[in-house]
């Protein structure tokens, strides 16, 4: 029998609070991406490729995208160290990230692991675009927020899966965003969840905040830009072909959007910007999510 909203909710924070390591997952996960989350220049070469190469699976995985010509790779490289050397610390970043979040996805799952990922890969392309558009000063932290926005949705899949699974199925069917139908049925929001976890694993300040205020906005205090950046690349995303696994019935108006007036506040540049070009150009995203999935989901 499903748990009741309350039972879940108090199951499920009870779960978070009480472990460091979310049971069955990869021990090496959680100190990678805490150590991913900082800024490029304070990264030392060494430790990354030391975390990296604790997990055989990831390090395979690692070396695989690394090669794979959407990098630009000219000479195969077959160390983490020699691609750590080829690629740049940043790249290495956002291919290791990207392949913990795929390693998160749990495969027992009646729904689609890929989908959910290629929405984070999406949100991630889209946030760096936006904040490159609009003169944000950081867009590879736009990249990394978006990647992990949907935090929560994974530890949701792991920690209450028919729970979550009827929410998926109720937001489906009544095409609502799912964070709506989460709260419903879990009592909690997967913005509440990512955001716990994203705290307990040491994400970083601008990282939870992305988390946990990707769905209200105008409730958000801190790192205000990047959320919103965040924010409106999650609307295009779910409005386009990069959504949870079906549609959702509303239409948007960006400009409507609590988003565009934070954004608006520090960069009078969204003013002038083409949202018909941006959801063009986000098609091509969705060439480029898809052959990222199928290199790392089907490694050789
Ligand atoms: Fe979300
Ligand atoms: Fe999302």
């Amino acid at each position: 029998m499903l748990l009741t909203p309350s039972q879940t909710k108090e199951s499920l924070l009870r779960k978070l609070r009480g472990v460091n390591q979310v049971p069955d997952l990869p021990i090496v996960l959680a100190p990678l991406l805490n150590y991913l989350q900082q800024p490029v220049d304070s990264m030392q070469v060494a430790e990354v490729v030391r975390l990296i190469s604790r997990d055989k699976a990831l390090t395979a995985q690692c070396l695989h995208l690394a090669n794979s010509p959407l990098f630009g790779r000219w000479q195969p490289v077959d160390t983490v160290h020699g691609a750590v050397v080829a690629l740049g610390l940043r790249r290495m970043r956002e291919i290791a990230t990207s392949c913990c979040l795929l390693n998160l996805t749990p495969r027992a799952s009646k729904l689609d692991p890929v989908v959910f990922w290629e929405h984070a890969l999406g949100c991630a392309l889209a946030s760096r675009h936006l904040a490159r558009a609009v003169g944000f000063a950081d867009p590879e932290k736009a990249y990394l927020a978006g990647l992990l926005h949907d935090f929560g949705i994974l530890m949701h899949l792991w920690l209450a899966p028919r729970e979550f699974q009827e929410a998926w199925e109720k937001a489906r069917a009544a095409h609502i965003p799912l964070q709506d139908a989460e709260e419903e049925v879990l009592g909690v929001g997967h913005s509440e969840t990512g955001r716990m976890l994203a705290e307990r694993w040491r994400f970083g300040d601008p990282l939870v905040a992305a988390i946990g205020g990707h769905h209200d906005v105008a409730k958000v205090t801190a790192h205000r830009s990047l959320v919103a950046i965040v924010a409106l690349s999650d609307v295009l995303c779910r409005m386009g072909g990069l959504n949870h696994g079906y549609s959702e019935e509303r239409q948007v108006d960006m400009v409507e959007e609590p988003a565009f007036a934070v954004l608006s506040e520090e960069f009078p540049a969204i003013h002038t910007l083409d949202w018909e070009r941006l959801t063009f150009e986000l098609d091509t995203f969705v060439v480029e999510v898809h052959q990222l999935v199928n290199v790392v989901s089907c490694p050789k």
